[in-house]
């Protein structure tokens, strides 16, 4: 068509009327979500993490167990027949940073929880190679020995409110209380702690009564991951699965 080849000899008009397509393109996909109150579909069953998990999760960051293990279950058929159900955005929405990945020296972790029993994970970070010979990944013995450090452990409550995660003021205040109990299920505040974050694994979780351990709050929160959502009662494409 004569019109046509006069863009296609014209390479400023052509310019021009390629920005125009690409910002009508660019409009219709970023407009809406202006307008949405959030991209992220509420699921049931998602809670903040309880000050143990939460403990948990920052002794996983300072450890940097992110860099050979990555939280997100993609959906493709190998990933979910291997790990379980995709990761969904709601998931992650308490997770501040996020703890997707990208790098999988070992296997993803995002369904982790429940997988295997406390005893397990036990020995598995005091010594990976007694349970997997060929296993990399570096011993962290050193956690069972290391009383958790609870001083100022609200606070990281409150910075996980300050961006969006809906811990209430009891919650922050009663931090300490429920750090404690959750590891020990004699303890008196086991009860509040439950109602404040329903179906909280209530345990001894590191096997050593005498103190609440750096590994008490790792395996607490491994033992939490995707666990939250039950994917029985929630289904999404199940053609995916
Ligand atoms: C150098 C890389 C590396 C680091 C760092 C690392 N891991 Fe691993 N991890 C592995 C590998 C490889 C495996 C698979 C073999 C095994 O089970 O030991 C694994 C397995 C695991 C498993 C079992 C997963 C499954 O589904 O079988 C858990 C749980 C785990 N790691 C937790 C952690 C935690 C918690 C940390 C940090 C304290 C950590 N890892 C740090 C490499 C690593």
């Amino acid at each position: 068509m004569i019109r046509h080849a006069t863009i296609e000899r014209n390479s400023i008009l052509m310019l021009v009327l390629v920005l125009i397509v690409v910002a009508i393109g660019g409009l219709v996909e970023i407009v809406p979500l202006f307008y949405l109150k959030s991209t992220i579909e509420k699921v049931q069953g998602m809670r903040p993490y309880t000050p143990l998990e939460l403990a948990g999760r920052n002794i996983y960051i300072r450890e940097g167990c992110y860099v050979c293990h990555s939280q997100m279950v993609r959906s493709l058929r190998d990933e979910v027949e291997r790990y379980g159900h995709f990761s969904l955005a709601a998931e992650s929405m308490y997770d501040h940073p996020f703890q997707w990945g990208s790098k999988r020296t070992g296997p993803d972790l995002a369904r982790v929880g429940g997988k295997y029993s406390d005893e397990w994970h036990r020995a598995h970070m005091e010594d990976p190679r007694s349970i997997v010979p060929e296993s990399v990944m570096p011993g962290y013995p050193f956690l069972a020995q290391t009383a958790l450090k609870t001083r100022g452990i609200g606070d990281h409550l409150s910075a996980n409110k300050a961006i969006g995660v809906p811990y209430s003021d009891e919650m922050i205040e009663s931090a300490l209380a429920d750090a404690t109990a959750q590891a020990n299920p004699d303890a008196d505040g086991v009860d509040a702690l439950v109602e404040r974050y329903p179906g909280a694994k209530v345990r001894d979780f590191d096997g050593n009564p005498a103190m609440v351990s750096e590994l008490d709050a790792v395996i607490a929160y491994l033992q939490v991951l995707g666990t939250m959502v039950d994917f029985d009662a929630f289904k999404v494409e199940e053609n995916l699965r």
